[in-house]
């Protein structure tokens, strides 16, 4: 989705925004833009394509200049181009602004600004908002901070913005609401981004704006910086200062050729920090402190209903099969698009867990809302600190898993599922619903998944090496039963969103109902079949595909001769605790899909049309 930054400060912008926009290339654009305050003019510049593309085209420009504001812009209204993307500015040339969101009722402001005489010359929403805000202000004669309150005050939809006026060359004011701003505070200077990634490198002090809240940072040429919050309401905040826990490390590709990769390879040790300090295998201690700080909610809950998007709903699908198997409470999962819109029953003895990665989904964002507003207990499962979810919710549990850059996100959802995992562990504990040496034996499982996953690792030459017999596969099912369901639709999303060939995940019992009309010896068929569950069932689930000359790709358990011999390929995973396998079977299925989309020479970090953080409906 679309990046915002911005900087006004003593030093030249250019730089620290060219950077700042290639921090954001994660999140998932189609254009680029910067605009910077000198000399009385704001010099707008902008190109479709990447960041890379934007330098290019201002290599012989003057891009000097203490203040300004970038963006990468993910198309929402108007096609992909040069006029569409950001900065948009006003009729006069006297403000710039750059926008992430949605303005739903931009046709009928746009409508009456052309009564007033106005002219349009892209198809954007934040061209309609660029130029209400200086028709406010030029037909009112008032200052900018007014016009962006009187404005914003009759915007419906969701925005962050950031703005600045020819007019003073020491201000930019930026605003939020449904979509997130994280200001940082530098030495005299000040930052603003979409989130901390283009800030960590020269600050770690921020402030998380607020819905509805505005702030006008101001550096003037003599005397202190100084930032101004008020909301709506024009009520002053007192800004809330946070530390960011992030490092610089952890946002550069350390020697891999791609962040997913790096991901990939990261997941022994976030999933160690996930643990850490949650499960103690002397102690046979399991515990998670959002759980123990409102135990009474979670153990008195008539059921728990998780709710999340893409890969966030598939750990909830994990999380169901564990929850109601080791703590045997009612799960309910949805999608979270759907549940905000269909007037869902929700409870007050209801616990909704929201479920997000960047914390900033706003169907996600949406349905923690709607919970909380009818009097559900709402506990959070999302990876980004100080993200719009995790405040949003009564309380939650971090995935510690660090910032995930790829779009595909890979280790954030082991994380997802470890957490859940712990939850179930946790709850299943206060319920005694676990034996205390099942319980151990969980914990020990647990305690031994990361040196698990390393071993898994060492699988990628193999895997590397058969994947690229399918860079011309047109199709793919992935196939599994109970908990590594959900991981089957996991393994397809990340085929299909890395590598655009088209995959399906089915419980593998349902293939009988449909899907083995498509089998033929030409179709790869990815079946999860360690040596726990239904194991039987499995066997002949492969052999019903083997009848019809499909070619399996297994994962099994290290030393299942019986599957190995029905399969064309293989990846041996150690032997754990069933509801563990989804954590660990992972891996493969995500190196899998790495490596075909590498072979077809795709931008695995950055899929076309996706976004990192889907902050619009
Ligand atoms: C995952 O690979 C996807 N890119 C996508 O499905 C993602 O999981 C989804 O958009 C939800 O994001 P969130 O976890 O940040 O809420």
């Amino acid at each position: 989705m679309c990046g915002i930054v911005a900087y006004v400060g003593k030093k030249q912008a250019y730089p620290i925004l060219i950077k700042g926009l290639h921090r954001l290339e994660y999140r998932g654009y189609d254009s680029a833009g910067i605009s910077l305050y000198n000399h009385n003019r704001l010099n707008v510049y902008k190109k479709r394509g990447k960041v890379a593309d934007l330098e290019a085209e201002v290599k012989d420009k003057d891009v000097s200049g203490t203040m300004g504001i970038a963006h990468t812009r993910w198309a929402t209204h108007g096609e992909p181009n040069q006029i569409n993307a950001h900065p948009h500015y006003s009729q006069n040339g006297d403000l710039a602004l750059i926008h992430n969101g949605i303005i739903e009722n931009f046709q009928t402001l746009k409508k009456e600004l052309v009564k007033q005489g106005r002219t349009f010359y892209s198809e954007t929403d934040t061209e309609v908002l660029v130029q209400f805000i200086d028709y406010i202000r030029t037909s009112n004669s008032c200052s900018l901070l007014d016009a962006v309150h009187q404005a914003l005050g009759q915007v419906i939809g969701a925005y962050a913005i950031a703005i600045m006026s020819k007019e003073d060359p020491h201000t930019i004011i930026v605003a939020r609401k449904g979509s997130p701003l994280v200001i940082g505070i530098g030495k005299n200077e000040f930052f603003a981004a979409s989130d901390a990634t283009p800030i960590v490198e020269y600050t770690k002090d921020v402030v998380y704006l607020e819905d509805e809240e505005i702030a006008v940072l101001t550096v003037p040429a003599k005397g202190k910086a100084k930032m101004e919050i008020t909301n709506l309401k024009n009520v002053r905040k007192v800004p809330m200062v946070k530390k960011l826990e992030m490092s610089l490390s952890n946002l550069e590709k350390g020697g891999y050729p791609h962040f997913m990769l790096k991901e990939i390879f990261e997941q022994p040790k976030t999933l160690r920090d996930c643990m850490s300090g949650r499960i103690n295998v002397d102690l046979n201690k399991v515990s998670l402190s959002g759980v123990i700080d409102h135990k009474d909610k979670f153990l008195k809950a008539r059921r728990i209903i998780i709710v999340g998007c893409g890969t966030s709903w598939h750990a909830g699908l994990v999380g169901e099969y564990i929850l109601e198997k080791l703590a045997r409470i009612p799960v309910e999962v949805e999608y979270a698009s759907e549940f905000r819109y269909r007037e869902p029953l929700i409870y007050p003895d209801d616990v909704v867990i929201a479920i997000s990665q960047s914390g900033e989904t706003a169907d996600t964002l949406a349905a923690v809302k709607l919970a909380r507003q009818q009097g559900a207990f709402v506990y959070g499962i999302c990876n980004v600190v100080g993200s719009s979810i995790a405040r949003a919710t009564n309380t939650g549990s971090y995935t510690h898993a660090g910032p995930e850059i790829g779009v595909a996100s890979t280790k954030a959802f082991t994380a997802q599922v470890c957490v859940l995992t712990l939850l179930a562990m946790a709850l299943a504990k206060e319920k005694k619903t676990l034996t205390k040496v099942q319980l151990e034996r969980m914990i020990r499982a647990m305690h031994e998944l990361p040196e698990k996953i390393e071993i898994a690792l060492k699988k990628n030459p193999g895997i590397a090496d058969f994947a690229k017999i399918f860079t011309y596969s047109r199709n793919f099912l992935y196939l599994g039963r109970g908990c590594n369901y959900p991981l089957a639709l996991e393994g397809a999303l990340k085929l299909k969103e890395i590598s655009y060939i088209h995959a399906e995940g089915y419980p593998a019992a349902e293939m009988k109902h449909g899907p083995i009309a498509l089998i033929d010896a030409e179709m790869p068929i990815v079946v999860i079949a360690p040596n726990k569950g239904n194991h039987e069932k499995i066997v002949s689930n492969i052999q019903e595909v083997k009848a019809r000359k499909g070619r399996v790709i297994s994962i099994i358990s290290e030393g299942d001769t019986e599957v190995k011999g029905l399969s064309d390929f293989y990846i041996e995973i150690p032997e754990t605790e069933e509801f563990l396998v989804p954590i660990l079977a992972c891996v493969p299925l995500q190196l899998l899909a790495y490596h075909i989309a590498v072979y077809k020479g795709c931008n695995v970090d950055q899929p076309r049309n996706l976004a990192k953080s889907v902050t619009v409906e």
